[in-house]
């Protein structure tokens, strides 16, 4: 009889997991990225809005040289976010940097290392943002090196001279 409950147990431990849908694989995708660090509001505050994922963040990136860039609100807001992009779109902007209007995302937006992405990977993030909820929410910038920033941002100073 033990036997048999053991048996039992053992084909239940065996079981198949539940099959992980698309969005949830972009999700868990979208979390190991650290897409969040740059893109939810207030995260890198040490406040991450929890209830408004990737809708934009109020923190910028200098790049010496080319300007101050903010994480892009990533909802399928099509004013302020990327709802009217399609997932191909998406899935260009991510490995390759380009937009639908061709500008090249500045570096600092991490894309070269994105670019390792595989098809089935890249199409479940651009899935996964397609299902957040549209968030009516405008980044600052991008500001040109000589425009003065209206919003935080991680500078480069130069070190003194000796
Ligand atoms: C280190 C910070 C950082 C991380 C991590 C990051 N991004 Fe970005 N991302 C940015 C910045 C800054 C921009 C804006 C760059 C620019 O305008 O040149 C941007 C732009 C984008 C854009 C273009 C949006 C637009 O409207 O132009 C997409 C799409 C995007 N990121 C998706 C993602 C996804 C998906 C992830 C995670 C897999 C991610 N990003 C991780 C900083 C980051």
């Amino acid at each position: 009889m033990f036997r048999f409950y053991l048996a039992i147990l053992l084909a239940g431990l065996s079981l198949p997991a539940v099959a992980e849908t698309q969005v949830e694989r972009g999700k868990y995708l979208a979390e190991i990225m650290t897409c969040n660090e740059c893109h939810t509001p207030g995260a890198l505050l040490g406040k991450p809005d929890k209830n408004n994922p990737l809708a934009g963040s109020e923190v910028g990136y200098e790049i010496p040289m080319l300007g101050i860039f903010y994480g892009a609100n990533l909802t399928p807001d099509t004013e302020t976010g990327i709802g009217s992009w399609t997932a191909d779109q998406i899935v260009t902007a991510i490995r390759t940097g380009v937009r639908p209007d061709g500008r090249v995302l500045s570096a600092a937006m991490p894309w070269r290392s994105f670019a390792a992405l595989t098809d089935k990977d890249a199409k479940a993030i651009a899935a996964y943002l397609k299902s957040l909820k549209p968030m009516s929410r405008k980044v600052p910038g991008p500001f040109g090196p000589s425009e003065k920033a209206t919003s935080f941002y991680y500078g480069f100073v130069m070190p003194p001279k000796k």
